[in-house]
């Protein structure tokens, strides 16, 4: 399985200053499905995750809770962070925590070898600091507070005052990058996605690039400057480099090599970190650029980022409870174009579930199997010469495959989406126009009733293979149901660029009775 070219994909490191809420979940879905597509594609694939534990704000989170930063970021770990991949049920190759010794030795590494190369020195610095961003503002982020915060300058993100700060810090000549990070975005169009990133990232690249600080000494929570222990590592110098310590850099070059570089799929607040100061840093170091950049939309409370700091936060179990883990994904995905904001509704969540998936897939897949047991006996029927109609199933299945691919490709989760449920839409036309009830009531049809349920069951085959990276749970329980493991093996083995392929299921196995994949949710909205 892993012969194919590689696909190494990660998600952010997520802060551990509180519990997630559904905007991290989204990312790690929306990176668990390209992972999942890529593997079962037979790709070279490596998913990661983790923690961002470092910095001031962890640290202030901590002693506001009592206790020392550390404890705090391993009980986050241990009962926010690790426990929201099993509510979301993703699968990740590598979890990486900053605190790993494995991450600590190869970021001093790191920084050394860009001392050694001059690109590191030490000077003076005044600058008003976002505690929330955990960053030196510029100015274009810099607003007017309201409310409680009138009169003062706040972050635009946060809404919160930022803080002056004045300090002996070392200093990263990321000024010297500017030309070749434009003739980068210039040269590789799609490294920066979608197109709005890309363009607001050379607006600001434009400008010219002023000097980035990437230590601090007020604090000690970090990891230590290696040629100063006065100073540790700024939090985001640190925690960009997990993409390359989880692979391998400074330790094994043979896995590092394998792997990166790497598709960052990143929320657009924090595309520029990834889009212009990493691959400065890479650059520095004499590694390659990132391979891409994705910057996907904010999920949106009242038209604002939903936030815990402002309230806003849902936890995922909150949908999960409810709905499952499957409807979670398949709303997120399906719901949001990617890489444009998104607002959330339970309303919405509501009617997609029942019309799309009760209604629209799971019907679908129960009548079917249902059909085959009372008519065959359960057993799949041979297919006899097939008709426009069926070859015309035959046709959307196909295409819907090459194009969720071509679209996968492109890190459009939602127009895949789309493609592969033109076949669920055909298989229910066809359904209907094919009146599988009437033929089965004269043994002369007999011959053609099977065309017509082998037809259908060959589109739940390719429906099952193909969203099994979105809906892992439904889709193992159909394949199951199909009988299908005897004669093609597990679902997670079947090559999903040939999920289109006609003709995969063999006559004469058993299909066994389907519950319904998405069963039907009462009153679920207040
Ligand atoms: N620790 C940094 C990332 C370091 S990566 C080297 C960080 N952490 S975070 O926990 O604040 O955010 C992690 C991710 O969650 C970001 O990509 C952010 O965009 C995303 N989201 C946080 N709130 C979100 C929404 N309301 N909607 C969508 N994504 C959101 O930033």
């Amino acid at each position: 399985m892993a012969s194919g070219k590689s696909f190494y994909i990660t998600t952010p490191i997520f802060y551990v200053n509180d519990a997630p809420h559904i905007g991290h979940a989204y990312t790690e879905v929306a990176a668990d499905v390209l992972a999942r597509w890529h593997r079962q594609a037979g790709d070279d694939t490596w998913s990661l995750t983790g923690t961002d534990e470092h910095g001031e704000k962890i640290l202030r989170t901590a002693t506001a809770n009592g206790t020392t930063p550390k404890e705090w970021a391993d009980k986050l770990v241990h009962e926010a962070w690790k426990p929201l991949l099993k509510t979301i049920n993703i699968q990740n190759d590598d979890f990486i925590r900053t605190t790993d010794e494995r991450h600590e030795t190869n970021v001093q590494l790191f920084l050394q070898r860009l001392y050694d190369a001059g690109y590191i020195y030490s000077g003076e610095y005044e600058a008003l600091y976002c505690v929330g961003c955990e960053e030196f503002k510029p100015q274009s982020e810099i607003v007017d507070g309201t409310g409680p915060f009138k009169g003062q300058k706040v972050c635009a993100i946060h809404s919160k005052p930022l803080e002056l700060l004045r300090e002996k810090n070392y200093f990263f000549r990321m000024s010297d990058f500017t030309e070749r990070l434009l003739a980068l975005y210039e040269e590789r169009p799609d490294f920066v996605q979608p197109e709005s990133a890309r363009n607001e990232v050379i607006q600001f690249v434009r400008q010219g690039l002023s000097d980035l600080s990437i230590s601090r000494s007020s604090f000690d929570w970090g990891v230590k400057v290696p040629w100063d222990d006065s100073h540790v590592v700024y939090v985001w110098f640190d925690a960009l480099l997990n993409y390359v310590t989880a692979v391998g850099y400074g330790q094994d070059e043979e896995e590092f090599a394998r792997r990166w570089p790497a598709t960052h799929i990143v929320g657009k607040d924090i595309l520029r970190f990834h889009a212009v100061i990493w691959p400065a840093m890479l650059m520095a170091a004499g590694l390659d650029v990132p391979k891409q950049v994705f910057g996907h939309g904010w999920l949106l409370v009242g038209g604002e980022k939903m936030s815990k700091s402002k309230l806003t936060g849902i936890a995922p179990t909150e949908i999960t409870d409810t709905f499952g883990t499957d409807a979670f994904r398949y709303y997120f995905m399906r719901a949001i174009a990617f890489g444009q904001d998104g607002s959330f509704s339970w309303e919405d969540l509501s009617a997609r579930y029942q019309a799309e998936l009760a209604n629209g897939f799971g019907n679908l897949a129960s009548r079917v199997v249902a059909m085959v047991a009372r008519y065959f006996d359960g057993v799949v029927p041979a297919e006899t010469d097939p008709l426009e109609a069926d070859l015309a199933i035959r046709a959307v299945v196909a295409e819907a495959s090459a194009h969720a691919d071509a679209a996968i490709d492109k890190l459009a989760i939602h127009d895949a989406l789309a493609s592969i449920w033109t076949i669920v839409d055909e298989l229910n036309g066809y359904i209907t126009d094919q009146e599988p009830w009437a033929l089965s009531k004269d043994d002369a049809h007999r011959d053609r009733l099977g065309t017509v349920l082998y037809t259908a069951l060959e589109g739940l085959r390719a429906l099952a293979v193909l969203l099994s990276p979105v809906l892992p749970e439904a889709t193992a329980r159909l394949w199951t149901s199909l009988g299908a493991t005897v004669t093609l093996g597990e679902l997670d083995a079947q090559p999903l660029r040939e999920a289109g392929t006609w003709g995969q299921l063999s006559a004469g196995i058993t299909v066994s009775p389907l519950e319904a994949l998405f069963p039907r949710i009462e009153s679920t909205v207040a």
